[in-house]
């Protein structure tokens, strides 16, 4: 027994609820199912930057006006080493900038607007298995207690790096892990900079973000095995210091913190039969280049494009060509991720000739336009298809 809809979505962040609203403005009927509450996924702090795209792709879905009010515009970033500050212009090497907006206010501005649409996200819901996906695709499901199966004509598996959704079949997984995680902190301090400070240290990678004019962002490099209990506030606070080389920065309470992994997976294809994964379900980045809910985002772009032209036109030529169309930008920004990484973080070892061959590069992508362009356009959001027009 259970409920049918046309696309049965597993997960409530970024990738299935911006699908559910693209699928519903083509007037496509989608049920979303998520296994945390409503409260636990509007309070998830993570990433915190749009590329111009995304924020336009929110704006002209007509769900960016918080965005635009409150979102901060930055047209470059600074970056740090050795005593130096050097700035890349965005905006000046490649005519976009970024929007400094936290993904969970990106989250409540699209749960908000589904339920004010009348759609059918169903918190507290985990999706246990999926069936049927050659011709009869359903979702099996946990509610209050009581396992039941949701029909759909397909199913979206937007539900992250630990769903259930991209397991099993012939797909071909790529994969790397790094020997460090990123400590984040979002502080009732006021940021010390009016761009986010990327900063190479001897001491290891930090990153000073934002999110308002009272809130800041900060992360540290940390060992991959490292625990939250080896640090106390006063070390955070010191350490942060050192490696931004920031006097203006001012310790403050501490509203949440966590220790990320820093990972580089992606899945090929990201589609069988009447499957589709999308954003982390199916790649995931090292959160260095700030791709992961750009990449999530216009994923689901393609794919809302795809099922509006099956249910228009009963044509699947769009469809068949989705995990191909996206996985060109994804393996960019799988690329540039892993490139940031390599070049702002510290091995564990300590190697001085990697050291010095960081710095060099530091260097030159500070003071030669062709390097910083890269740097730029790999940051704002490149896409091969956008160069070919
Ligand atoms: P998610 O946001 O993970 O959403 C998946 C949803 O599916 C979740 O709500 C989950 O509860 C739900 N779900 C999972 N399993 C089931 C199930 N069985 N049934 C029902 N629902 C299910 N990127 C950056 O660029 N910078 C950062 O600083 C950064 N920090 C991060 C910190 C953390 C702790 C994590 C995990 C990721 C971070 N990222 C960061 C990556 C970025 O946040 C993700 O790329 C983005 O969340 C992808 O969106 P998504 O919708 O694909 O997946
Ligand atoms: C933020 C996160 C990132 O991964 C990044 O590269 C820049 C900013 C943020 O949370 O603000």
């Amino acid at each position: 027994m259970g409920a049918e809809t046309q696309v049965g979505i597993i997960g409530a962040g970024p990738a299935g609820l911006m699908l559910s609203h693209l699928l519903h403005l083509q007037g496509i009927e989608s049920v979303v199912l998520e296994t945390r509450s409503r409260d636990y996924v509007e309070a998830r702090v993570r990433a915190g930057v749009l590329e111009q795209g995304s924020a336009d792709l929110l704006s002209s879905a007509g769900v960016g006006d918080r965005m635009r009010r409150e979102g901060l515009v930055h047209d470059g970033i600074k970056l740090r080493f050795e005593g130096e500050e050097h700035r890349i212009d965005f905006r000046a090497l490649t005519g976009r900038g970024i929007t400094v907006y936290g993904q969970q206010e990106v989250v409540k501005d699209l749960i908000q607007r589904r339920l004010d649409d009348g759609g059918q996200i169903w918190f507290d819901t985990q999706a246990t298995s999926i069936d049927g996906i050659e011709d009869h695709p359903g979702v099996s499901y946990c509610r209050d207690g009581k396992a039941l199966r949701l029909s759909c004509d397909f199913i979206a598996g937007c539900d992250g790096s630990h769903g259930i959704s991209n397991g099993g079949g012939e797909s071909r997984t790529y994969e790397r892990s790094y020997p460090f995680a990123w400590l984040g902190v979002l502080a009732k301090t006021p940021p010390a900079t009016d761009e986010l400070i990327y900063a190479y240290h001897d001491r290891g990678f930090a990153l000073h973000s934002m999110r308002t004019p009272e809130i800041s962002r900060l992360y540290l490099q940390v060992d991959a095995d490292e625990t939250m209990a080896n640090w106390p506030e006063d070390r955070i606070w010191s350490e942060l210091r050192l490696r931004l080389a920031e006097p203006h920065l001012q310790p403050g309470e501490i509203i949440e913190d966590g220790i990320t992994p820093m990972r580089s997976l992606v899945i090929e294809p990201m589609q069988r039969g009447q499957l589709f994964l999308a954003g982390d379900a199916a790649h995931i980045v090292p959160a260095t280049g700030a791709k992961g809910m750009n990449l999530a985002l216009n994923d689901v772009r393609i794919l809302a494009e795809g099922l509006s032209a099956w249910y228009r036109s009963g044509s699947r030529d769009q469809l068949d060509r989705y995990s191909e169309q996206c996985l060109r930008r994804i393996w960019r920004a799988e690329h540039f991720s892993a490139w940031m990484t390599g070049l702002l973080h510290r091995d564990q070892g300590g190697d001085p000739f990697e050291h010095k061959l960081r710095l060099s590069y530091l260097r030159y992508v500070t003071t030669s336009t062709a390097a910083a362009t890269t740097l730029a356009e790999n940051y704002v959001g490149y896409d091969q298809l956008d160069r070919r027009r």
